[in-house]
């Protein structure tokens, strides 16, 4: 099985995964790293028992950093006709209440094949929170998404940024994209939902499963994007490459990235390193909101046990294409 993360240091997500998916009914001290491929193994092992991933969760009673408190959420109605298991809630947005949404967490049953098949399931685990804080960002910036098209990358199962782009900017377009199957059948059916419920203010909201290492995936819309964006993609040692060529390729001349996610070790300035080797302008931003600031350094200050800068807190790169 593939490593997901390679680096010393920079086993966060491996980590966070351990923490949200151990099974068994221990937890364990978080600083301590279990093999990414033992907790597969472990969830496999659950799989197979018939037990649910969310039994899994409930037992996990220490768990690190999740949230920069920017969204609430409150569980929603459930529909009578759905098939599928998983929970639906709404996420309102705390700074701008006016903008809200259905999301389904894909925390059901996974299937055998689920767990050994896909490639990556951290999509599949919760929305990390650089996606939330990309997500608010996008609504506090709502106004520069005016006509333009928009593609979020590697959006795990529920793009929230991307949705929040599509609920409240006037925007030409929205693709919400993963490699992950299961994650984008998880999209699909959050976009039919809001379809029905009237929350988008554009139509022209889709998605799709779309690997960057895939040449099909990214040739097919080669060029075609004014923004690109992603949160928390760039540990991925394997990936990390075809990333940085997929938002080349995708992006219009003059396009640009929006990209949120932590330190992780080396993994954001090897990102960095790659994407100035491309040929894009880099901006690199540390303090970008006065609200997420303060509430770093509280957090810091306050909760040193759970919140690690390194691990946790956002940078935001914006990557120029140039010409
Ligand atoms: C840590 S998750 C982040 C998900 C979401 N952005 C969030 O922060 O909640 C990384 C995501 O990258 C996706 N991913 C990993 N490698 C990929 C690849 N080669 N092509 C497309 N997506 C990929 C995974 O499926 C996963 O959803």
């Amino acid at each position: 099985m593939e490593s997901l993360v390679a680096d010393a240091g920079t086993c966060e997500t491996e980590q966070a995964l351990c923490e949200r998916l151990v099974v068994g009914g221990t937890t364990r001290e978080p600083a301590v790293s279990t093999p990414l491929g033992a907790a597969r193994w472990k969830l496999l092992r659950q799989v197979l028992r018939q037990k649910h991933l969310d039994d899994c969760l409930r037992r996990v009673s220490v768990r690190r950093f999740e949230s920069f408190n920017l969204f609430s959420v409150t569980e929603a109605k459930k529909i009578e006709t759905e098939e599928e298991a998983g929970t639906w809630v709404q996420y309102t947005s705390v700074f701008y209440p006016e903008y809200r949404i259905f999301l389904r967490h894909n925390n059901g049953s996974l299937n055998v094949e689920d767990v050994l098949t896909s490639f990556d399931n951290t999509g599949n685990v919760c929305v990390w929170p650089s996606e939330e804080v990309l997500a608010y960002y996008c609504l506090k910036h709502r106004d520069v998404f005016r006509d333009l098209a928009v593609c979020e990358l590697g959006g795990g199962m529920t793009c929230l940024a991307g949705l929040m782009v599509a609920i409240s900017a006037d925007v030409k377009e929205v693709l919400l994209t993963d490699g992950n199957e299961k994650a984008i059948r998880n999209v699909r059916d959050i976009i039919t939902r809001n379809q029905k419920a009237g929350m988008f203010k554009t139509q022209n909201i889709s998605s799709s499963v779309l690997r960057w290492d895939n040449e099909t995936d990214v040739s097919q819309l080669e060029g075609h994007f004014d923004i690109v964006m992603c949160a928390d993609c760039l540990f991925l040692d394997q990936y990390r490459a075809s990333l940085v060529d997929a938002i080349k390729r995708l992006l219009r001349p003059m396009g640009k990235a929006m990209v949120f996610a932590p330190h992780r070790g080396n993994t954001l300035n090897q990102f960095c390193n790659l994407a100035e080797k491309a040929g894009f302008s880099l901006q690199r931003h540390e303090n970008y909101d006065e609200h997420i600031s303060n509430f770093h350094s509280k957090l810091k200050k306050e909760n040193p046990d759970i919140y690690e800068e390194n691990l946790h807190y956002p940078l935001l790169l914006i990557l120029t294409q140039n010409g």
